[in-house]
């Protein structure tokens, strides 16, 4: 363990404080020549990306969340964060314990990463600093490789806007005692806040590195989301906002000639601020962020990055091809060979892609122009066409395409031919509403669901989806709530679907 340079906590008294477990959180002999620090605990805990020997353990010590300067109150000092794992919840039978450097030029963020820990089983982690004891954290190991093991309860969400309403979909979702969280994008929102916000972050749009550190730590503060992040791991990935607006690889939405700093400082902010290993620590301008998850043998997630790599094919006048040009990616050349090459090598019984944006073909039937989304993989369709084809090549049992960003609940088959109606579906997609984006919603219907057979259901209602899936079928559970302007909504299944073991179609249920 490194010892702490620089700071007046000395190693013994940290493993004074490490013997008090569960009692007082003030070590005797703690008189330090600096005053201690108040509680730093204020954004919770969280972990993430499983493996069937350990995940990631993250905190970040922030007394003052809101200081403009996106410190979090924390002095200009290292600080060591003890850290320990139980296999109980009141931490009787410790199994791993350590000492981590939380230090400035990382904002007191922490990122642990134990190994050597026993597949498929539940544990409790929490953390201690200057005295200061953390929540306590559930989290758990994935499945040992190959191993089907017990139905998994997945959850997945996006799009969580502060000034939009309350985070209550994220309690709800919390307290359907997922195994595992995904997290599809939009965790956070670039602009400020105007005067009818139900909420109001600190500050301007962000732009620089403490500018996203500040907007990270408000909305770590968030208690319902500070639950969810305690009761299981996450799989994270980011979308457009945790930057800006529909930026593509190094193309601001409007021109900007700062455009790659502001990039640069929006990951460092994403990377401190989630449970990711340190294999997707930024390097410059870039961010290892698309990966695979097993989950023994039931389910393999791949978690895709379609931001980072986008190529447009620009023409020479500066417009962008149209959405059918075989040269536009979405992934890029490197992201698409390492997804296809997983779905060669996969063995899950489901292969699971926790993405972004809207999969499958969805004519928008909105007017005489335009009628795809260009920001979504209609913008990219010979790129899709290839992914499919890969999938369907190499023979993937049960691929499952999860999708957040457009605020509403859809569901939906994929196809390889969308304009014969009885093509065979080669795969679903389930897309996860937003958390609070876009505000309490509506229970109209869409025209799309007219103009698009192969998509089977859409409710303008703030939720997150919940499955349970098993060796034999993925469930899907849509789950709304009728408010989110005020706190407290109740959370409802207003449709749930089926899809069989091997069988690519979509079943009420
Ligand atoms: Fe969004």
């Amino acid at each position: 363990m490194p010892e702490p340079s620089g700071s007046p906590v000395s190693r013994r008294t940290v493993l004074t404080g490490a013997a008090v477990l569960g009692g007082t959180l003030m070590a005797p002999g703690m008189a330090t020549a600096s005053r201690r620090l108040d509680d730093p605990f204020t954004l919770g805990v969280a972990s993430g990306d499983p493996s069937p020997d350990g995940f990631v353990l993250w905190t970040r010590l922030a007394p003052r969340p809101l200081d403009d300067n996106g410190l979090g109150g924390m002095p200009d000092r290292v600080v060591p964060v003890e850290w320990e794992i139980a296999e109980d919840e009141r931490f009787g039978r410790i199994v791993r314990r350590g000492v981590e450097d939380a230090t400035p030029q990382s904002a007191h963020t922490v990122h642990v990463e134990p190994a050597g820990l026993e597949p498929g089983r539940e544990y409790f982690y929490r953390f201690r600093a200057d005295g200061h004891l953390s929540p306590a954290g559930r989290t758990r190991t994935a499945p040992a490789p190959g191993l089907l093991g017990p139905p998994l309860t997945m959850c997945f969400a996006s799009c969580s806007n502060w000034g939009a309403g309350y985070f209550t979909a994220y309690r709800r979702l919390a307290e359907d005692q997922p195994g595992l969280v995904l997290h599809l994008g939009d965790y956070q929102y670039e602009g400020p806040t105007g005067p009818t916000a139900v909420r109001q972050v600190a500050g301007a749009e962000t732009m620089t590195l403490a500018d996203y550190r500040r907007r990270h730590a408000q909305y770590k503060t968030d208690p319902d989301l500070q639950f969810a992040h305690s009761v299981a791991p996450w799989l994270v990935v980011f979308d457009d906002h945790e930057l800006e607006n529909n930026w593509a690889d190094e193309v601001p939405e409007q021109p900007d000639p700062n455009f790659l700093e502001r990039r640069k400082a929006a990951f460092q902010a994403y990377y401190e601020n989630m449970p990711l290993r340190r294999t997707s620590a930024p390097q410059g301008i870039d961010m290892q962020l698309y990966r695979r998850i097993q989950w023994g043998g039931l389910a393999t997630f791949h978690m895709l990055d379609t931001r980072q790599y986008r190529d447009d094919q620009l023409s020479g006048d500066g417009a962008e091809t149209g959405r059918l040009d075989t040269r536009r990616t979405i992934v890029g050349a490197d992201q698409q060979q390492w997804l296809l090459d997983g779905f060669r090598q996969s063995s899950a019984r489901w292969d699971v892609l926790g993405q972004q944006v809207f999969f499958a073909e969805r004519d928008l039937a909105a007017g005489p122009e335009e009628r795809h989304s260009m920001d979504a993989w209609d913008g990219y369709a010979a790129n899709r066409d290839r992914i499919v084809a890969g999938w369907v090549d190499a023979g993937v049992r049960n691929p499952v395409v999860l999708t957040g960003d457009v605020h509403r609940h859809w569901a939906g088959e994929i196809k390889q031919d969308y304009d014969r109606p009885d093509a065979p579906s080669v795969g679903v997609e389930l897309v996860a509403t937003s958390i609070t984006s876009g505000g309490d919603g509506d229970d109209g219907s869409n025209v799309a669901l007219d103009e698009n057979p192969h998509l089977k259901f859409y409710k303008n209602r703030r939720g997150y989806v919940r499955t349970l899936i098993s060796g034999g079928e993925l469930r899907a559970d849509f789950r709304v709530l009728p408010y989110v302007t005020s706190a407290g909504a109740p959370a409802r299944t207003e449709a749930s679907f089926v899809v069989a073991d091997g069988d690519s179609t979509l079943h009420p249920a």
